[in-house]
Order: structure tokens, then C-alpha cells, then sequence
């Protein structure tokens, strides 16, 4: 009945063709720094892919969109069970991302996070989608005390509100998880790269803005912690791995999504900055010290169970991507309040655009 399923054609690594289902995937967080990215692989790849988000981070563009698809502007608070049954898969990107972002009020973001994670999960469960990416992160690592790589099964040490909600909200899925819904947690490493709306609050982003807008390579710490990275496009063909693989290898399985020889410590990170971008000399910031949240992480699992996933691109390479990107767009200094997810929030909430819960309050001059 109804004659083959839509499939997508793909070489893996070691250049063979395999097929996979096309499949119907809403793209939650569509709109943000790793679903701008995300979104466009999975429709090139050949999935029929809707986006969802609020769009916290409306005008905060840093490149052009380079194609267009249906999208939901829409709190993930507010998703119903029947929107959900036109899905195949999610792939569950929104959310208050980062350690400083979850400062801004621990209770939103376990809010957030947390049971508006668990809320999506459980009436996409009721409403039949069978695949649900979820973006966890390895900073619920935390502090490891350790110089050995944490594999998935090392203890979890979330430092922070946000590091708390993914550990918390991976407990909550894999509650879920039964033969016909297989949750499937990616600890995304730390992302940088470019992307339609950049980051400037995470770590080689950051450090590459400073070189690029004041010459000077600014430090938050003493540059000692350990802190594995990824590039969004790797996460993004990470996630897509996730999606159509076998359901038996994925289901209920944590992933961390980089590389072992991505793990860096801040000052090499910043040398690797200083090094790429012409004229410009590492600074400490005033009064860095230790920053607890340190972590080296093992990748092998990726590696061994969806090697088409394995991260291609450096943070070398990665740092000179930005330096042309940033020339090409002429970056200046006022780029750091645009792409920076805390200032952004920030602003919206003072100058009552959202309210104490983030929520829009002029819904009607947005529609
Ligand atoms: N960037 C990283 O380094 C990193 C690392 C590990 C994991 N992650 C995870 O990956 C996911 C995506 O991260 P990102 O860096 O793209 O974040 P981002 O902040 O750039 O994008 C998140 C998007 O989600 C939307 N959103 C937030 N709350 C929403 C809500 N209640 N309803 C609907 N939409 C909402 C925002 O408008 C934004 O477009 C997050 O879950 C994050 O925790 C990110």
C-alpha cells in the first residue's frame, strides 16, 4: 500500500551509497545559532523539515538564511499534541542555551529546559513521532578533577542551572523511552563556527571577536581549564546521523558529539586565535582566575557507532573560518551585544518586550 517510502541517497565515509527514510522533521530552535545551521543540512539531505521557534533572536543575524522552509513561530511551552502527529522525528534544539544564559533565572530555565523539554517528549510520544534528537551538552561534566577523557558512563558533575536541566531532562527521556519512542541524547561539546546568527558567549567565538574587533586576545580565566569543542556543522551532521540510524543503535543512548583530539585548554585556544588573526596579543582579563568548569571528554562512541558522524572540522580551522566571515560581513565591536544570547535576553526583558517568563508581551505586532 502507498508504494515505496521517499528515501535519501547519501555516500557514507568510506564511499559507499546508502539510503536512508526521508523523513518529516520539525526542527525545534530552528532559528538559533546550531538550527540555522541544522535545519538547511537536514532539508538538503533530503528530510521535508518544518522549523519551530520563538524567535528570541529576530534581527541578531550575522549571515544570510540560505533557504527558506515552513516554519511555526511558537513557544515549545505552548505545542500541542495534534500539531506534533504530522512529524516522523524531532529534532529538539530550543532552549535557553548555556551556562551564563541559565544565570538569567535558574527557575526559566528549568522551565524551559526542563519541563518544556519533558512536555514536547511526552506528547510527542502520544502523538506517534517515534525519533526525538535531543541537544544535550557535555558541560554536565562539569568539573571532572581529572585529567582522563569522561566517557558517557563517567558520573555527571552539572556545575550549573543549565548543565543541571540537560542532565535532569536525559533522566526524564529515557523515562519515555519504549519500543515505539526512541529519545537519543547528543552531548553537543562546546559549538563554535559560523552560522546565520553567531555566538559571541561561547569559548573560540569569543576569543576570535576580541582578536578581530580590539587586537587583543581577552582571557576570562587563567586559560588553564580543559574544554572539548565542535563545530556547529559537526553537531548538525551529528544530529542528522542520529535521526537515520538504525533505532536499535541509537534508542535511549547518550552520544558526546566532537572529537578526542578537540579537547583544548583555553590558552591553546588562545594561541591557536593569536596565531590566525593578524596583530593582536593575549590579555587576561582583570581578576581571572580558575573556572571550575573543566572537562577532557572521550568521543570514541560517536566514532565507533555513526562514523558518518564524526566531527571533520579543527578549531584551527575553525578560527580562520571566522576570521573570513568576520571580514566579509566588517565586523565591529557592537557585533558582541547583538550575538550575545545574555545581553540580547536582557534587553528584550528591560525594555518590556518579554515578560518574567519570556514570553512576548505584543504578540499581534510580531505575527
Ligand atoms: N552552542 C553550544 O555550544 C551548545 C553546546 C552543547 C549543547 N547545546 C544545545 O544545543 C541547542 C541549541 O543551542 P544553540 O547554541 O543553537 O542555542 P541558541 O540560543 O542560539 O538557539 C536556541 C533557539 O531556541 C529558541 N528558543 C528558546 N526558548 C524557546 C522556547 N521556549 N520556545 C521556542 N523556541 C525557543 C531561541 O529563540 C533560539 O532561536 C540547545 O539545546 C543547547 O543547550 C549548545
Amino acid at each position: 500500500m502507498g508504494g515505496e517510502r521517499p528515501y535519501v541517497l547519501r555516500q557514507t565515509r568510506d564511499g559507499r551509497d546508502s539510503r536512508a527514510p526521508s523523513m518529516k522533521v520539525l526542527v525545534t530552535g530552528h532559528h538559533g545559532y546550531i538550527g540555522s545551521v541544522t535545519a538547511p543540512m537536514l532539508l538538503e539531505a533530503g528530510h521535508e523539515v518544518t522549523g519551530l521557534d520563538t524567535f528570541f533572536y529576530e534581527g541578531c543575524d550575522f549571515l544570510e538564511d540560505a533557504v527558506d522552509f515552513p516554519t511555526l513561530r511558537m513557544d515549545i511551552r505552548d505545542v500541542t499534541t495534534e500539531l506534533l502527529e504530522a512529524f516522523d522525528a524531532i529534532v529538539h534544539l530550543a532552549a535557553l542555551s548555556n551556562d551564563p544564559l541559565g544565570e538569567l533565572d535558574e527557575e526559566l530555565t528549568r522551565e524551559i529546559n526542563l519541563r518544556g523539554t519533558v512536555e514536547l517528549a511526552r506528547k510527542a510520544k502520544e502523538a506517534g513521532v517515534q525519533r526525538f534528537v535531543f541537544a544535550s551538552s557535555c558541560s554536565m561534566y562539569g568539573a571532572s578533577g581529572t585529567e582522563e577523557l569522561m566517557t558517557e558512563d563517567a558520573p555527571l558533575r552539572p556545575l550549573t542551572a543549565y548543565a543541571e536541566s540537560k542532565v535532569r531532562a536525559e533522566e526524564a527521556l529515557s523515562g519515555l523511552a519504549d519500543g515505539d519512542f526512541a529519545p537519543v541524547f547528543m552531548r553537543n561539546a562546546t559549538a563554535y563556527g559560523a552560522s546565520p546568527r553567531v555566538r559571541f558567549d561561547v569559548v573560540l567565538n569569543n576569543l576570535a571577536a576580541w582578536a578581530f574587533t580590539t587586537g587583543k586576545v581577552l582571557i576570562m580565566s587563567d586559560g588553564t581549564p580543559w574544554r572539548p569543542l565542535v563545530h556547529v556543522r559537526d553537531i548538525a551532521a551529528a544530529a542528522e546521523a542520529a535521526l537515520v540510524a538504525p533505532v536499535e543503535r541509537v534508542a535511549n543512548q547518550a552520544f558526546n558529539v566532537g572529537a578526542n583530539s578537540e579537547n583544548h585548554r583555553v590558552r591553546d585556544l588562545a594561541d591557536i586565535v593569536s596565531e590566525t588573526f593578524p596583530d593582536c596579543e593575549i590579555e587576561y582579563a582583570e581578576g581571572a582566575g580558575p573556572d571550575p568548569r573543566s572537562y577532557r571528554v572521550d568521543f570514541s562512541k560517536l566514532a565507533e557507532t555513526l562514523p558518518d558522524a564524526t566531527p571533520t572540522w579543527t578549531a584551527r580551522a575553525g578560527a580562520r573560518e571566522l576570521l573570513d566571515a568576520f571580514r566579509s560581513v566588517g565586523l565591529t565591536s557592537s557585533g558582541f551585544d547583538l550575538y550575545t544570547r545574555l545581553s540580547r535576553l536582557k534587553t528584550l526583558v528591560a525594555d518590556g518586550s518579554l515578560d518574567d517568563e519570556l514570553r512576548w508581551q505584543h504578540a499581534h505586532e510580531r505575527a
